[in-house]
Order: C-alpha cells, then structure tokens, then sequence
C-alpha cells in the first residue's frame, strides 16, 4: 500500500508514514505469531485473513482522524463491483443489513412502481442462515419454502415453479456454504413469471456458474464481510445490483433516509425541489444506520486483490479433502461426501457432510467425536429454519415435502477449511475420519448382534 494515501495533508502524512514504516516489521512479525498460534482446536472454523498491509491502511485511517463513511468505503465499492461484476455495490455494516437493505428496496415508496408488498410471496430455501428468511417476514410477506438438492444443499429448481402462486413476487436463492444455487434455471423461471431474484451470497464469495460470479446474476446480490468468511472486514457486507433505481434508494435508506452520500447530479436534482430544506438534513424516505466505517473499508480493500488466492487455496484443500476421503473404505456408506456440480466454481465456506440414515451416529455424535479430537464443527447453520423455534411465530407456507431439509437439520454438520492449511492437518483430518468410519462400523456391528 501507499501509506497515508487518504490521511492529511504535508508535514502531517510525512509524519504518519514515518509512523506506518516503523510499525511495518513489528505489526507483521506479531501477526505471524498470532495467526500460527494453536488455540482450543487444530482444525479451527474459521482463520484471520488480514494481513499487515490491511492492519496498517486501518491504521492510517484510524490515526488520520478519517473514521467515518468516505474515500475508502467507495473505493471498496468499486473494486467489489468490479470483481463481482456488476454495476453498483453498497457497503453496509453485516450481511444481515444487505438482507434487510433489499426489502427496504423493494417496499420503498421511493420506487417508481412498487415491486413487494405485504402479503405477497417469496419462495426460498429452508437450509440457510435464518436472516435471509427474516426480512421477508419483517415486511409482512409470506416466505414459502421448497426442498434442498441434497448434492449441493441448495434450493431444488425443480420445485421452484409448482410453488408458484398469483402472489408470488420474488425468489431468495442462497448459495448455501459456498456452491451456487443453480442460476440459470431460477433465472429462467423468473423471467418467464416476472419474478424478482435475490441471490444471498454471503457464503459464497468469488464462485461461479460458468465463469460469471454469483451476485451477478439477480436483481440484486447480498454478501457478508463478516469474521469467518472469504474476506472479512471483522463486521460488514454489502448489496451489489446493476439497477440505478435500487443503487440510489439502498443509499438513502442506509444512512437515516438522507440523501447526502447519493452521486452529485442525482443529489442536486432532488435538493432542487425542497429549496426551504437544508439540503445536509433533507430526508425522502425512512431509513436506518447501515453504515460501514473507513476501517471496515480499510480492513477489506487489499484483501479484494487478494482474494482469488484465498478462493483457489480453499479449493485446493477442499478438493485435496474429498479425495482423500472418499478412498475411506465403507466412508460413503456412512456420510454423504459433498461434491461439485459440472461447470460451477464452489468456494468452501466450510466442508459440509450430511450422515446417512443407515449410520448409527447422529449430528451431535459425530460433532462430538470430531471436536473431542481437535476439529471445530457447527451444525449447518439453521439446518432447517421450519424447525427453528422463531417460525412457530410467523406464518409461512411449505410447498411439498421438506425431507432433505430434515435430514440436514438431523444429520448435517461442517467443518472449517482453509485456505492455509499444512498437508499434516489436512492428513489429520483424513486420520480422523478412518477413525470416525471405524467407530461407526463398530457400532453398527454390535447394534446387529
Ligand atoms: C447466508 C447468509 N446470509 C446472511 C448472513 C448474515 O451476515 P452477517 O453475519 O454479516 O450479518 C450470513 C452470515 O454468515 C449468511 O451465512
């Protein structure tokens, strides 16, 4: 980085690159050791992704005095838009704001014809992290929920279409764990029934259907910056869209409804018409304090030129994994490995497996069994959001049967992989599951006697 690029000005930025260089080797000789410290596991969830370049432009925006939203949350906007691929991207504080961001779009009185409206219907997929169902309840639309693929953990297109009701309006595919849902069949549909798309992206940056990124494909696409993921600005996501309107209405709502942060024209067109209001108060719509701050931006811009390294070194680990354990004698009679479709780019938020039916270990058995020996695991986030205790609160409408659903809500779980990770822990994690694939023969075995 170039030090002090946004920070003040003359004797100030000399003085702050002065400080910068000299912190260089003592901030990254501390986050080497920090980062290769072994904490409670060996195979943790998730790892840091900064780097001391990022330690330092967070510090130069801290020192600067340059805190709140400006220079570097546009440009982390920029280069997202430019490495997704669309048009407009806007940094907002968590991923669970760009969930609640898109309705707030999308009901927005701002809009030259309204797009959702309490009561109408969004179908979506039970396997998820919950806050993408939240919104849609939020704003008093009626989610709808249609089976997984159990393949991918993703929503099953095929039972998209008989979903379909008069009052349907849009689709909330989540690309669950780091495997795209499949875009091309839910953008098909959706156009053939005018049907709004919302692709939440939040586990599932840098992957891809046939060379076009995920968040690129939808009306809009929602991405968390959140700790564990691909790249972190330790709390942060962000709303990309190619729709000017939506670009315009998410920035005023993500900032109390003002309209100090839209692009200058746009701004100077709607001051023109309220001449008696001061234009730095002038409020168009009721909104919210989505804002990221300088740091968050300042944490995350280099890791955006890094993050194709940080995408292809989980792959390789991922893809070293399944390999390895799929050669597990009697493995695949026991757990359901997961797999790539043809022609799409799967990312690895983690490595999910769902247990079969046949095996004598439940979730939580084999939960327990992994993290008594070193390796961090999660049920699969919600598992089957129709069987969280908040849904019984809200109404819902389920089309056909859940059963995949269920079976991961029972049966699935993940474990974290890297895009650091040493071949002994890779092999580690392959030692393991000889010993888990062992385990479960045995008790199987004696269950049968
Ligand atoms: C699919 C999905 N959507 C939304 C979110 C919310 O993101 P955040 O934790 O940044 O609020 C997450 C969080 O991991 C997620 O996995």
């Amino acid at each position: 980085m170039s030090p002090a690029s946004h920070g003040n000005n003359g004797d100030n930025n000399a003085d702050l690159n002065k400080i910068l260089e000299t912190l260089t080797p003592i901030i990254k000789d501390y986050l080497d050791k920090v980062i290769s410290m072994k904490g409670k596991y060996r195979i943790p969830l998730a790892i840091p992704t900064f780097q001391v370049e990022d330690i330092l432009n967070a510090l130069e925006s801290l020192f600067s005095l340059q805190l709140t939203m400006r220079g570097k949350v546009r440009l982390f906007e920029e280069k997202w838009s430019h490495y997704i691929g669309v048009k407009h991207s806007i940094f907002v504080n968590s991923g669970t704001s760009a969930n609640y961001l898109a309705f707030y779009i999308l009901r927005s009185k701002l809009l030259s014809h309204e797009r959702i409206k309490p009561g109408d219907e969004v179908i979506t997929t039970p396997v998820t992290f919950p806050t993408s169902v939240y919104p849609i309840i939020n704003m008093g639309a009626i989610p709808v929920f249609v089976d997984i693929e159990l393949e991918t953990l993703n929503i099953n297109p095929a039972l998209i279409e008989d979903a379909i009701s008069e009052k349907t309006k849009a689709i909330v595919p989540v690309h669950f764990m780091g495997h795209p849902a499949d875009m091309e069949s839910i953008m098909e549909i959706a156009e053939r029934h005018n049907l709004l798309v919302i692709e939440d992206v939040s586990e599932a940056h840098g992957s891809m259907i046939g060379g076009r990124k995920t968040g690129s494909f939808g009306d809009m696409g929602i991405f968390s910056f959140f700790f564990s993921h691909h790249i972190s600005t330790i709390e942060g996501g962000a709303l990309t869209t190619n729709n000017d309107e939506y670009n315009d209405i998410g920035r005023i709502i993500r900032s109390y409804g003002w309209i100090r942060t839209l692009d200058e024209n746009r701004r100077r067109e709607i001051e023109a018409k309220y001449p008696y209001i001061d234009p730095r108060h002038l409020y168009v719509e009721m909104g919210f304090n989505f804002k990221p701050t300088e740091i968050n931006a300042a944490l995350g811009l280099y890791q955006i030129d890094r993050i194709e390294d940080i995408v292809e070194g989980k792959r390789a680990n991922a893809n070293y994994l399944r390999r390895k354990l799929s050669n597990i004698p009697y493995l695949e009679d026991y757990i359901l490995l997961p797999k790539e479709k043809k022609g799409y780019r799967h990312v690895w938020l983690g490595f999910p497996i769902v247990l079969r039916d046949e095996s004598p270990f439940n979730k939580l058995d084999a939960m327990n069994f992994l993290e008594e020996r070193g390796i961090e695991t999660r049920q699969l986030e919600a598992g089957n959001v129709l069987q969280q205790p908040f849904m019984e609160k809200y109404k819902y409408r389920v089309h056909g049967s859940t059963d995949n659903s269920v079976r991961v809500m029972n049966k699935g779980l993940f474990f974290g992989v890297h895009h650091v990770m040493s071949k002994e822990d890779l092999d580690y994690i392959v030692q393991v599951f000889e010993e888990l694939v062992a385990t479960l023969r045995k008790k199987e075995n004696q269950s049968n006697k």
